[in-house]
């Protein structure tokens, strides 16, 4: 199954793209959490683009086509897996159905006025891209990851001024996208404002999942 899910940042993709993969078996596939990795590595890529990511402002389409058509020509993609903040413009949707279709696009809705109140109380795992929120999804320990165990850090780019930025850059440039796809017949919009196990369980209807 090749799966797309949609949604503002903060909307939730992460931590239920986390959930859907684990259920299906295919890997999740975040362009954000490949390009932190390329940032925290300091590779050349990763050093251009820094300054971009954390003004919340969007990578340049090249750069972010060019490393998804490498992360999802590895075997592990072979059976399917799961777009998380990917495509994120027209030009990015665009290039991905020449490069493969998708079965379903799911949208995770969520008020631009709940999501400014997630960003402050979120947590991520530097290491692995785990997700958590202190009150809506703590980890088991105080700050420490549940998967890998490192210790939990803010993203620089969920300052309330940042996160801000992101969403009229969501609005502009992503969302014609919920159009795109509702004009292919392949959209699905979920309500996001919900306890995450109701949202889980309105993904897995949608897509006919059990
Ligand atoms: P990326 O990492 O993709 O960030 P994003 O899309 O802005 O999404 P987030 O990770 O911020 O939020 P999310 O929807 O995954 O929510 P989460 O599950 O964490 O991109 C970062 C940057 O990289 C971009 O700004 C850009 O610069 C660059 N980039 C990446 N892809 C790109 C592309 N394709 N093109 C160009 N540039 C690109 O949840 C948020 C919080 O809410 C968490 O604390 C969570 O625990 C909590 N939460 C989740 N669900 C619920 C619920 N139901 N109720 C209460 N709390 C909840």
């Amino acid at each position: 199954m090749k799966l797309i899910l949609l949604g503002a940042p903060g909307a939730g993709k992460g931590t239920q793209a986390e959930l859907l993969c684990e259920k299906l078996g295919i890997p999740q596939v975040s362009t954000g959490n490949i390009i932190r990795s390329e940032i925290k590595s300091g590779t050349e890529l990763g050093n251009r683009v820094k300054s971009i990511v954390e003004s919340g402002a969007l990578v340049p389409d090249t750069l972010v086509i060019e490393l998804l058509k490498n992360r999802i020509a590895q075997e592990d993609c072979k059976p399917g897996f799961l777009l998380d903040g990917f495509p994120r413009t027209i030009p990015q949707a665009e290039a991905l159905e020449e490069i493969c279709a998708v079965d379903a696009v799911v949208e995770i809705y969520v008020p631009d006025t709940a999501i400014v109140n997630r960003m402050s109380g979120r947590r991520t795992c530097p290491s692995c891209g785990a997700t958590y929120h202190v009150t809506h999804n703590p980890p088991k320990k105080e700050n420490v990851c549940d998967s890998c165990g490192a210790d939990l850090i803010v993203r620089p780019d969920d300052a309330p001024e940042v996160v801000q930025g992101r969403l009229q850059v969501y609005h502009e440039q992503t969302e014609p996208l919920i159009a795109f796809y509702r004009d292919r017949g392949l959209l699905k919009t979920v309500d996001g404002e919900r306890p995450l196990e109701e949202v889980s369980a309105s993904i897995y209807e949608a897509l006919g999942i059990q």
